[in-house]
């Protein structure tokens, strides 16, 4: 089986474009021989062939695992973003891409206790949908607080949605914040503070929180949910490329200018020293799923079956993968040879 194969790519047919602001879309799709076993939360990794180049970006799935034969991304157009710009203004219904296997450990199956805040900004706001619609299927009793933040109120996504699941779910809290308030908004506004958590999420310290969204955002949520008690292990992040990649490795002096010989399934490539595994692959389009390529979310874990690397991440691995010679493919560079597999 191929190093692509392995990856499990499959077709997928765009069956309906859904707006839901003037900049995000819902994107159903149709997987050829069915929906692929996944958690709700976790990503998929699109192939895009955009003017004869290859592209991969992962995505959120915002669909709940277990509703009929599609699944759905929500996906803002970035305007540096090609990929997202080629979605949203050239990919039709009845057009096919491919994705591949989810993947992702940012997943409501995971949680360890069963008081939630599901605490979102932007676009954000996908992975957590899939994981408030499979609660709302298999939960409905769940004790949820849901925290959406977006610069205006236009910009809010899911409103109605969440609006129908608050009279079929008790124990679902919804607080909407807008940072750029307009004249009839009503709900919370300002940027997220602690003061703004008082009254919008006072228990957040003793809930579960699953947080997506910039950087900042992140970083902020996680300071507070800190500093109301919530403990470290029950604050977990989900975000593409919102932080910096890993700092680089010194190169070794007597490391090969032609670089060193990577194997990965049937695959084979050449990696230089001063380059991670997953750019040496991707530059001759080999597929190794990726998700914000800067050591965090451990989406490119492989296993480094023979050779040595450096890796240098951002804590997308535990110490206890790291001994069982688990690696990050972004995150790590060839100090041999190296074979690697899935
Ligand atoms: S792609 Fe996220 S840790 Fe490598």
């Amino acid at each position: 089986m191929s190093a692509g194969e392995d990856a499990g790519f499959l077709r997928l047919t765009l069956v309906e474009v859904r707006p839901e602001t003037h900049d995000v879309k819902t994107f159903v799709f149709r997987p050829e021989g069915g929906v692929p076993a996944y958690e709700a939360g976790q990503s998929m990794t699109l192939r895009l062939t955009l003017d004869g180049e290859t592209l991969f970006r992962t995505f959120s799935l915002a669909s709940a695992p277990g509703r009929g034969d599609t699944i759905a991304m929500t996906i803002k157009a970035h305007a540096p973003g090609r990929a997202t710009r080629w979605l949203h203004e050239t990919l039709k219904v009845g057009d096919s891409i491919e994705g591949g296997s989810p993947r992702g450990r940012f997943t409501i199956a995971s949680r360890q206790t069963e008081r939630l805040a599901l605490v979102s900004a932007g676009s954000g706001a996908s992975p957590l949908m899939a994981m408030l619609r499979h609660l709302a299927d298999t939960a409905l009793e769940s004790d949820i607080a849901w925290l959406h933040g977006a610069r205006t109120p236009a910009d809010m996504l899911f409103p109605g949605e969440l609006a129908g699941l608050q009279r079929r779910m008790p124990n679902l809290r919804v607080a909407m914040v807008a940072s750029r308030p307009e004249p009839g908004w009503f709900g919370f506004t300002g940027r997220l503070s602690r003061r703004l958590v008082s009254v919008a999420l006072p228990d957040l310290g003793r809930r579960e929180v699953f947080c997506c969204g910039p950087a900042g955002f992140m970083d902020e949520a996680r300071l507070i949910h800190a500093a109301e008690g919530g403990r470290r292990e029950l604050f977990h992040v989900e975000h593409f490329g919102a932080i910096a990649a890993p700092a680089p490795i010194a190169v070794a002096a007597d490391a090969p200018a032609a670089g060193f010989a990577i194997r990965f399934g049937d695959k084979r490539f050449t990696a230089r020293a001063d380059e991670t595994l997953l750019e040496a692959a991707t530059r001759q389009a080999i597929v190794i799923p990726c998700g914000c390529a800067s050591g965090m979310c451990g989406t490119c874990r492989v296993s480094l079956v023979e050779g040595e690397v450096a890796m240098q991440h951002n804590g997308g691995i535990s110490l206890e993968e790291e001994a069982e010679r688990y690696i990050l493919a972004c995150s790590s560079r060839p100090c041999s040879n190296v074979t690697i597999a899935l």
